[in-house]
């Protein structure tokens, strides 16, 4: 009996480095094969290529103050704790004993100097370091502490009280990684010298919806807005949607990240100045605290939405803390936690500034909550229509006809938008808008580390 090698078929049983072959020459038309958002290759390569690669984000300096304080979190689907050891020196270590794998942290936050393993009882210091054992003289004379140790990521960095770590022993620096973004969040985050810090621990949702989707989403789509999000122009919380995408810049930066600024003064007349933060709030800011060009960015074109590649997102958006109430500003960074193929959580924190006081925190807070949490008014609309992707990703008709997605907005003989040569900031400014060039951008960059990382 002749035996031949399984066809690797294009969407039914079509292989990993055939689907993303095929997503390389599908993207050069600006189109992305619907296989790629519920498909366990790809989820287990995307964990392995991006999430174990990348530099992501963990979560604030400020949720962990104290020596000793520790948060639970994730990079990818692994749990880590982040830990300030009795130095004040952050770590980010694998949340499994080293013993037979139990989990050794089961809260969310806390003080501890060590961690007991649950199981047998090995106990290791909160910066990672192998300490005892139960019996250790009659059970484990020999054991050299050195070698059990807790799993350690080999970079962590923080950047405008943000941490990140990367799991690559040859990762870039975090200011290499962020390259260009990192001159958007200093315009984002560094108005004032006190900076910025989160109002609570993150709210966090399951989503039926792959990760990718929130990353691209909110890296520059918007062309929704005045669909998924047309109630909130039906019930008079808000005007100006059904236009607010022709006055779009999509700025895109290399290395997959991206942000969606708004002409806020044409869209709203001065009051629209510096993201339509009401006088009260903008006479802390020092905008002198930015170059020139960053300043302008923020008088007049600020980033609304924005992604850091893989998973981490912004918000910056207003609206009355309670009906009847002027808008307050409120600001959000998010994560799109892939939880498996076509499935996430999102965590989500709120910020303030810290020159604020109570009521206008709590005004922030409120306008936030009833925008963007797990029963805000666009945050549901959001998450509802992501839940398409994965499904269509998994109906074996879609597949069988190869179907993809389109992402050709903007492109030659698609519509209006061009590459604006005058700019002279990081990456690539595209206006006006409506344009896809960043949701293009983003899954450029990550075919290109699920090709690379995987050779
Ligand atoms: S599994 Fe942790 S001590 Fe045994
Ligand atoms: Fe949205």
């Amino acid at each position: 009996m002749v035996m031949h090698a399984a066809q690797s078929c294009p969407g039914i049983g079509e292989r990993l480095d055939d689907i993303l072959e095929r997503t390389g020459s599908e993207l050069e038309k600006g189109l992305v094969p619907v296989n790629i958002f519920a498909n366990a290759d790809i989820f287990d390569a995307e964990m392995e290529r991006i999430f174990a690669k990348s530099w992501v984000f963990l979560g604030f300096e400020s949720e962990i103050p104290d020596k000793g304080d520790f948060m639970q979190r994730r990079i990818g689907r692994d749990s880590v704790i982040v830990t300030r050891d009795t130095k004040s020196a952050i770590h980010v270590l694998a949340n499994f004993c080293r013993h037979r794998g139990t989990k050794l942290c089961q809260t969310d936050v806390g003080n501890q100097s060590h961690f007991r393993c649950p199981y047998h009882g090995w106990v290791f210091k909160n910066n990672g370091d192998w300490i005892g054992a139960p019996d250790k003289s009659k059970a484990y004379a020999g054991l050299d502490p050195k070698d059990w140790g807790l799993l350690k990521a080999p970079h962590v960095e923080s950047f405008l009280g943000m941490i990140f770590a990367s799991l690559d022993p040859n990762a870039p620096t975090l200011m290499e990684y962020l390259g260009g973004a990192a001159w958007f969040m200093r315009g984002l985050m560094d108005l004032h010298p006190g900076g910025m810090s989160p109002m609570g621990p993150p709210d966090r949702y399951k989503v039926r919806g792959d990760w990718k989707t929130g990353s691209e989403n909110f890296g520059g789509d918007g062309y929704h807005v005045g669909v998924a999000h047309g109630s909130v122009q039906t019930i008079e919380l808000a005007q100006g949607f059904d236009v607010l995408n022709n006055f779009s810049t999509h700025y895109v930066i290399p290395g997959g990240h991206s942000f969606l600024g708004h002409d806020f003064d044409s869209m709203f007349g001065p009051d629209g100045h510096v993201w339509y933060y009401p006088s009260d709030i903008q006479e802390h800011f020092d905008l002198d605290r930015l170059d020139p060009l960053l300043q302008d960015v923020v008088k007049k074109n600020p980033p609304i939405v924005g992604t850091i590649f893989p998973n981490l997102s912004f918000l910056r958006f207003f609206g009355p803390p309670s009906p009847g109430k002027p808008p307050a500003v409120y600001t959000s960074w998010r994560q799109w936690q892939p939880s498996g193929p076509g499935e996430m959580e999102l965590w989500s924190w709120q910020l303030k500034w810290n020159f604020m006081d109570e009521q206008q925190a709590a005004d922030s807070y409120a306008a936030g909550q009833f925008g963007f949490s797990s029963a805000g008014i666009f945050e549901q609309d959001d998450t509802v229509v992501w839940e398409g992707a994965p499904e269509a990703a998994r109906s074996v008709w879609a597949r069988k006809e190869n179907t993809a997605f389109n992402m050709q907005m903007g492109l030659e003989g698609m519509g209006q938008q061009k590459l604006d040569e005058s700019w002279e900031g990081p990456g690539e400014a595209w206006r006006p808008g409506p344009g896809e060039p960043s949701q293009r951008a983003f899954y450029r960059h990550w075919l290109s580390q699920m090709v690379e990382s995987g050779k």
